[in-house]
């Protein structure tokens, strides 16, 4: 789906940029500039520039750059879509998509239903818990020790213990049973009956990071079976996405540009009633991409904390190499065994969590601890599954000799290891389209690997490819030779032009399913989106430096020309 220009322009128009960038830097004014400490790299000097005229943001530090959008989506770890969408949500535009999809309104539709019931839900609960009915919840909660006012920041309620409670609330809001049910806030039965799914149970509300609430928590009062309960996947929630309390630690992140990442509901909310409000929480799966990548929107690096058992370690190395491939620093902490953050911190302290902080292994340091107690063999499996995650190529460099040098392989050992499991990993294709592809020895990066296989797949697209500048964009050799030579081939017959490697690329990828008309066209809508963002982002990058160079000679009239230049680039008018 594409967006017109002008709903692109409405946004910009009406949201505030100043407004947006004040959530998270402290800006002071110096000449008709506002000025603060990059929120996109680690400083604190005042290298963060935002201009309220010209609705643009740039670092001289770290080259940051762009609209009031581009600020949005990168603090928040948005694709441009998302992140557009949201903003204009929050702004109040709507966005006509130019092309547009039949079952979109539907789907908007059922979107906000899904809300709205979350929105009624959430707000029932909160009236349960303070009602008599909510008595033993109230009790519960001060067990456990957890202030009324915390419970009240954190949104907490009590789901009563009727069968249908909520559904006939619901009902009475004009919400059906089965619409409640997709929405996850009930279960059904096969047979088709439905019940309150979160019923005595206390609750704890999933927000997302601008604070709606997309799903629940709830744990059983007593003993039972399982002890948390969270919603089903939904239309507006996917496990894995989120963070808990993330909306709640982000002012403080932003700050500290620190987190904490801990597991569970009751971790995270004591951690914020004992002063960590950089704290969130992953909440029963293990850590996703997708979390790390909004996690990083809001802080350079994590403290990694997590209980002293053989679960708690795993999941720490997990964890840790995830955070470190994307280049986050991280630290671990590991609880004493039978400790976890809430017990520690409600029976011995701030302090004695303090203590603990203050142990934590670096990362990498942890990683090499964790697996010195494996066998040589499974040593370099992990050294090769750990550099192949790490997707930049300087940082696999960075990183590399320390691998070595903790395993005691030798560099050129290690790199003798690594080179099939880089072949590996450039193999993966995104998700889109679902089935992976095999290179076969050849070299291409994911983004590389997406678009030959779709140019295999549909060959009627190559040339309109070929003509938004794809042969630039490839520049891997054997992504370029493959490309020169698949647009040569046109629908001729491939085993006459195409070496063995090559060929069998493009069979493997003929073998995927076929793709509908539809299907085609959307993805060549995406290739040719990430074609015009490159091309956008080159030509960025050449004036940014350009500016630099005007700037370092004082030459301020060639400067302003650039800005005006740069502004022009990021207007978006070809969207
Ligand atoms: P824990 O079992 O460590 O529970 O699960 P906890 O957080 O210490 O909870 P309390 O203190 O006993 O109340 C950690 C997290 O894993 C998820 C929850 O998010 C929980 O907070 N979890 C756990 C589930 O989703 N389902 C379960 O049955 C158990
Ligand atoms: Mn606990």
């Amino acid at each position: 789906m594409k967006f017109d220009s002008s709903g692109v322009a409405a946004v910009k128009a009406r949201a505030d940029i100043v407004e947006i960038v004040r959530r998270y830097v402290d800006l002071r004014s110096v000449g008709g500039r506002l000025v603060g400490a990059c929120p996109f790299h680690q400083e604190t000097k005042g290298s963060f520039n935002v201009h309220p005229e010209r609705g643009y943001f740039h670092c001289f530090g770290c080259q940051a750059s762009g609209d009031v959008i581009d600020f949005y989506c990168r603090i928040n770890g948005l694709e441009f879509r998302e992140g557009l969408e949201r903003l204009a949500a929050e702004v109040g535009v709507r966005l006509d998509s130019g092309r547009p999809d039949p079952r979109a309104g539907e789907k908007k539709r059922l979107r906000q239903a899904c809300l709205d019931m979350h929105a009624l839900a959430d707000a029932f609960f909160r009236r349960c818990l303070a009602s008599p009915g909510g008595q033993a919840a109230r009790e519960y909660l001060e067990r456990r020790g957890i202030a009324p006012d915390v419970a009240a920041k954190f949104g907490l309620g009590y789901s009563p213990p009727g069968w249908q409670t909520l559904e006939d609330f619901l009902k009475t809001k004009g919400f059906s049973p089965a619409q409640a049910a997709t929405a996850g806030l009930l279960t059904k039965r096969e047979d088709g009956r439905t019940w309150d799914r979160f019923r005595d149970r206390l609750i704890f509300p999933i927000r997302d990071v601008s604070g709606t609430v997309v799903a629940f928590g709830g744990r059983i009062m007593g003993e039972g079976d399982p002890k948390y309960l969270n919603s089903a996947d939904s239309p507006i929630y996917r496990k894995g996405d989120h963070l808990y309390a993330l909306c709640d630690a982000r002012p403080s992140m932003a700050k500290s540009r620190r987190a904490i990442l801990t597991e569970g509901y009751v971790d995270v909310i004591t951690l914020h009633q004992f002063g960590y409000g950089d704290a969130v929480g992953v909440l029963g799966t293990a850590l996703t991409p997708e979390q790390v990548k909004r996690l990083l929107g809001f802080c350079a690096t994590v403290d990694l904390v997590f209980d002293g058992d053989g679960a708690g370690r795993k999941a720490a190395l997990r964890s840790a190499e995830m955070l470190l491939a994307t280049g986050a620093a991280c630290r671990v902490t590991l609880l004493p065994e039978g400790e976890d953050v809430d017990s520690l911190l409600q029976t011995r302290g701030k302090e004695a969590f303090e203590a603990c902080l203050g142990g934590a292994d670096e990362g990498l340091r942890y990683c090499f601890r964790a697996v010195s107690a494996m066998a040589r063999k499974e040593q370099i499996a992990w050294a090769e599954g750990f550099l192949g995650k790490v997707g930049d190529a300087n940082l696999r460099a960075a990183y590399a000799p320390r691998v070595a040098a903790a395993l005691g392989l030798s560099e050129a050992e290690l790199r003798g290891a690594l080179a099939d499991s880089v072949v590996r990993r450039q193999a993966a294709v995104p998700p889109s389209q679902r089935r992976e592809a095999r290179t076969g020895g050849l070299v291409l990066s994911q983004r590389e690997s997406w678009i030959v296989t779709f140019a295999a797949r549909c060959p009627e697209y190559v040339s309109a490819l070929e003509a938004l500048g794809t042969r630039e964009f490839l520049a891997g050799t054997d992504a370029r030779t493959m490309w020169d030579r698949l647009a040569a081939l046109g629908d001729g017959d491939p085993r006459l032009v195409l070496e063995d490697a090559e060929l069998a690329f493009v069979l493997e990828a003929r073998r995927l399913e076929e793709l509908s008309e539809d299907s085609r066209r959307e993805l060549f809508d995406e290739i040719s989106d990430l074609l015009r963002a490159a091309r956008r982002e080159s030509a960025r990058k050449e004036l940014m430096e350009s500016m630099r160079r005007a700037r370092a000679v004082g030459d301020t009239g060639e400067e302003m020309r650039l800005f005006a230049e740069l502004n022009a680039l990021l207007g978006r008018g070809d969207e």
